[in-house]
């Protein structure tokens, strides 16, 4: 036996060797092995920096490890790109926890927690958590708490992606954000799946997921609960594809606010589909500011499950909460090609259908396609249906009757 045991041990490093490099472990950065404590206290922000620098500066499909079963406390981090890598990929399998409040919050910038900026082919996977630990932040709102001294408008966005392009996130969830879950801003070519995002239908402004200057974006088979909307689009965003998703609590989805400062708003091409609304304060929702210019078209909403759901189907363009902002403009943002098709369920509210457009430009290409809602207690009463300057078409049913003004052409 002992003339065979130096060759064999040969054989045997050998053997690990191979299997190593098959393995791609040269290419995992993990936290720990950088100093992450995990212990939900310690601050691992070094850590996690000296960790993205390696993986940024690695050339061959680098991972950056965030490990499970351990909490890693860390502070508002900025992960800057580019990097040497066309794939990094971020497997974040432990829960990252922000800073408890806005006592413990160090930075002066209030606006974000995490963010990726100037990162290209992101890859983030593996069931973690984020968790913002929003609570101290919401307790001092000055929404919800007007008056209080010292109260808070800006808190932090958990995890922002800027100027980013060729991102997937998969599988990742996200509680008790401060303010927005998640951020896309100048970013394109992305596809978010399996998201589960929760927070309290009480916390002020935690979006699920906002959009600002974004193209092709898929959001999709995800469940959204928050204290605002699930989705919200902004300005300057093309090729929006949201589908299978359930949203609730909440705000609804929503196109906007646009136009607050006068501004020339843009959004094309944005398709909602297959969502399950339960018991949000809108369904499907476009609201613009009288201030606003510009235009909002070829927007589809198709099979959606409205369940106790307050306005289902809304267009609200007169939409206001600073007082200069609502007086009668003579501008206006257009919004046309708006299709609504195979829409079911129920309606807290009376008037299911509220297309309530501007009085200067209008809503033209409208097209009610199929609707069938009914009311979600006995007291609602009847539903109806109303339309200020809005114009399109009707296909099939539609519950409550259309108010739509007819027109021949198709925008
Ligand atoms: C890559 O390494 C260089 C030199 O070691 C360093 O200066 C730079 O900050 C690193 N880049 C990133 C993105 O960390
Ligand atoms: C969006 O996707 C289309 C089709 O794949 C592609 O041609 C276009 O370049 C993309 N836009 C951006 C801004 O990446
Ligand atoms: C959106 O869906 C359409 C139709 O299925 C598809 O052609 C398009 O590529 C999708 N766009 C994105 C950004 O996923
Ligand atoms: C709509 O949602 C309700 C409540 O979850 C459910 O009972 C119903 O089956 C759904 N309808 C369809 C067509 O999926
Ligand atoms: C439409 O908006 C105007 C102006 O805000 C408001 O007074 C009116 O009640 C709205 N109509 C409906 C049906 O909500």
């Amino acid at each position: 036996m002992d003339t065979l045991s130096i060759p064999y041990a040969i054989c045997l490093l050998s053997l690990l060797r191979i299997c190593v490099c098959a393995n791609g472990n040269s290419n995992l950065f993990n936290v720990l092995s950088y100093g992450a404590s995990g212990d939900g206290t310690t601050d691992d922000s070094s850590a996690f920096m000296k960790a993205w620098s390696d993986t940024c500066n690695a050339t061959n499909n680098p991972t950056l490890v965030i490990p499970q079963g351990k909490q890693f406390l860390v502070r508002q981090m900025i992960f800057k790109g580019p990097c040497k890598s066309s794939t990094i990929k971020v497997q974040l399998s432990g829960t990252i926890l922000a800073p408890d409040g806005p006592d413990q919050w160090k930075s002066t910038d209030l606006s974000t927690w995490l963010a990726f900026q100037g990162v290209n082919g992101l890859r983030i996977y593996g069931k973690g958590t984020m968790d913002g630990r929003g609570k101290g932040w919401w307790d001092r709102n000055c929404k919800y708490h007007p008056g209080l001294q010292g109260c808070i408008t800006l808190a932090p966005t958990s995890l922002k992606f800027h100027k980013c392009n060729n991102i997937k996130m998969k599988d990742i969830s996200f509680h008790n954000s401060p303010q927005i879950h998640v951020l896309l801003l100048g970013t394109q070519n992305v596809d978010l799946g399996y998201l589960k995002i929760q927070s309290p239908r009480t916390s002020p402004n935690t979006d699920g997921i906002h959009l600002q200057i974004a193209t092709n974006v898929s959001i999709h088979n995800s469940n959204i609960a928050a204290g605002d909307d699930c989705i919200s689009i902004g300005d300057r965003t093309f090729n929006i594809n949201i589908t299978d998703i359930n949203c609730g609590p909440g705000h609804g989805i929503s196109i906007g606010s646009l136009g607050k400062s006068g501004e020339s708003a843009q959004v094309e091409n944005i398709n909602v589909m297959r969502v399950n609304f339960r018991e949000t304060t809108n369904g499907a929702r476009i609201k613009t500011w009288q201030t606003g210019k510009g235009i909002v078209q070829f927007v589809t909403f198709s099979n959606l499950n409205f369940t106790a759901v307050a306005n289902p189907i809304i267009i609200d363009q007169y939409y206001c909460y600073r007082p200069n902002a609502c007086k009668q403009t003579k501008t206006g943002v257009h919004i046309r090609a708006v299709r609504y098709s195979g829409l079911i369920g129920t309606s807290k509210t009376k008037v299911a259908i509220n297309l309530n457009c501007s009085n200067v430009v209008g809503c033209t290409g409208i097209k009610l396609d199929n609707i069938r809602l009914a009311p979600a207690t006995r007291e609602i009463g009847q539903l109806t249906s109303s339309c200020n300057n809005a114009y399109g078409i009707n296909r099939g049913t539609i519950q409550p009757e259309s108010c739509l003004h007819h027109t021949f052409s198709s925008v």
